[in-house]
């Protein structure tokens, strides 16, 4: 996978992928791996996460199983570098038709589990900045929903939209301890998400082709290119940058 991208610009990095076993984390986590860091995937179903990598299995919407799975990976890497807050789920509907329930469901994975994940990982990502200057980040995967209206995702575009203001914040508050935060803004991905949604569509075929013509290229994101912006993001080419979202997203948004 990913032969054609440059090797190397990981080596001696260690890293976290939350939501890593499918789609957009594990194309996330393999490349990662392929440029020289050590990976932990760490996902309430681990089981696809790619080869090599180090499986925690803890859900987000837990503190505790967070704190202990980021001590997991410390005690066996060593250290912690790149933090890819991934895990995420959605929701359809408009704000008539979603329960409370169901947005805080929305709100504690795709929100919240990315403040514990930040919270247990910036004790270990400081100590590794003072260490490897320019080196530590953490990189949020939000969405184009956080600044495109779409039909039908109050809720989840709601919790993206949160996750945009929260990476600016965090960039903020971090910049100082030698941590950089962004996030990636992908238009629809071709994973395993996206292919549920189609299966439970009355005409899946016609769904997906509505789904193309949305973005102005005419196709689907595959989940390597998002996972090509975060190695961006995550990697030494982008020590000068912080604080950016990176839309992803074949023109959704700005064309
Ligand atoms: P996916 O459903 O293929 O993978 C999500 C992964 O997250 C799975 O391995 C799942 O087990 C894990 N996960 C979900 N809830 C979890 C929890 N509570 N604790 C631990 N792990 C959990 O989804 P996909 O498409 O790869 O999405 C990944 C991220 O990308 C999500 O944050 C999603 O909002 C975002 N995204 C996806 C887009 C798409 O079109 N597929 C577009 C824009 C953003």
């Amino acid at each position: 996978m990913n032969q054609a991208q440059p090797t190397g610009d990981f080596d001696g990095l260690a890293a976290l992928v939350t939501g890593g076993a499918s789609g957009i984390g594990a194309a996330i986590a393999a490349l990662l791996r392929d440029r020289g860091a050590r990976v932990a995937v760490l996902d309430r179903d681990p089981a696809g996460a790619p080869a090599g990598t180090l499986l925690v299995k803890a859900d987000v919407t837990s503190d505790e199983a967070i704190r202990n799975g980021v001590a997991e990976v410390v005690a066996e890497f060593g250290a912690l570098h790149t933090v890819v807050g991934n895990a995420g789920i959605g929701a359809i509907g408009t704000v008539e038709d979603n329960s409370d329930e169901e947005w805080r469901r929305v709100l504690d994975v795709n929100v919240l589990g990315l403040v514990r994940t930040a919270r247990a990982a910036l004790p270990h990502l400081r100590a590794a900045a003072a260490e490897r200057p320019g080196a530590v980040s953490i990189t949020h995967t939000c969405s184009i929903a956080a600044t495109a209206g779409l039909p039908q995702r109050a809720a989840y575009s709601a919790s993206k939209g949160a996750v945009l203001a929260l990476t600016l914040a965090m960039a903020a508050d971090h910049v100082r301890d030698g941590i950089r935060v962004n996030c990636v803004n992908p238009g629809t991905v071709d994973t395993p998400w996206v292919g549920r949604l189609l299966g439970r569509a009355a005409d899946p075929a016609a769904e997906r082709a509505a789904l193309e013509a949305r973005q102005p290229t005419g196709r689907l994101v595959s989940a390597d290119e998002v996972a090509a912006a975060v190695a961006y993001l995550a990697g030494p080419a982008a020590a000068a940058v912080t604080g950016t979202a990176l839309a992803v997203d074949g023109g959704m948004q700005g064309l």
